[in-house]
């Protein structure tokens, strides 16, 4: 029995959402085809991502400097213990699937935040003499990432989502890595129902083999 992990970072309601819509009929063939798998999920606009704040930065400097968790204060204690549960989550889940609209030629910085709260030395990767070393590497793990644009970007080198989730996966150690990219949404409104109605068709042939 694997845990997926449904990270969506999206502000729209599904039904009016191209990524959101090809995500869930992703999740319903996936689920159909694996019914005893464990499925978490997260929405980043809704649920509370704890950013990287002076309280965060204070806290872990006094851990460095010998201090144990109680030590700390209260805001310290908080934002660590939420950003240690958003890492345990992610650490501890088999498959990621990443739902994410493009803005700016990047994602929303929802998306952002909550690498930075999942990215957690000791946790996900470790300080080496020779660098840092992913330590969610050899386990089988892997990621997709459903990502909708207005326009097209992909393959370009202005497009900063895609290749940015697959470094910083890559980086954890997670290598198996796809892209499901749906462009052209926002152009000639029937180019973008082609453009979804191909999009989901791979997402249901994508959840066949995740
Ligand atoms: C703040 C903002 C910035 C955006 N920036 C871009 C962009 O840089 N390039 C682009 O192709 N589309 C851009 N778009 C359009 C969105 O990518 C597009 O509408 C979205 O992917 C559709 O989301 P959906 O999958 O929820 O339908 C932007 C939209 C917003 C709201």
């Amino acid at each position: 029995m694997a845990k997926l992990l449904y990270v969506t970072c999206n502000l729209k309601p599904v039904e009016h959402s191209c990524g959101l819509s090809i995500g869930r009929a992703f999740l319903g063939e996936y689920l159909r085809l694996n019914p005893g798998d464990e499925l978490h999920c997260l929405d980043l606009y809704r649920d509370n991502i704890q950013r990287i704040d002076i309280d965060v930065l204070n806290g872990w400097e006094k851990m460095r400097a010998g201090a144990v968790f109680e030590f700390l204060n209260e805001d310290e204690q908080r934002k660590i213990g939420r950003i240690w549960r958003l890492a345990d989550q992610f650490v501890e889940a088999d498959k990621y699937l990443f739902v994410t609209p493009m803005f700016n030629l990047g994602f929303p910085a929802e998306l952002k935040m909550y690498i930075d709260a999942i990215c957690v030395a000791g946790k996900a990767f470790a300080h080496t003499p020779n660098g840092p070393v992913g330590l969610l590497r050899n386990q089988g793990k892997k990621c997709l990432h459903i990502h909708s644009s207005g326009g097209f970007h992909y393959g370009g080198g202005e497009d900063h989502s895609v290749p940015y989730l697959r470094s910083i996966m890559n980086f954890m150690g997670i290598e198996d890595f796809e892209a499901l990219v749906v462009e052209g949404v926002d152009t000639i409104p029937e180019l973008a129902r082609q453009f979804k109605r191909l999009a989901t068709e791979k997402a249901l042939y994508a959840a066949t083999r995740f």
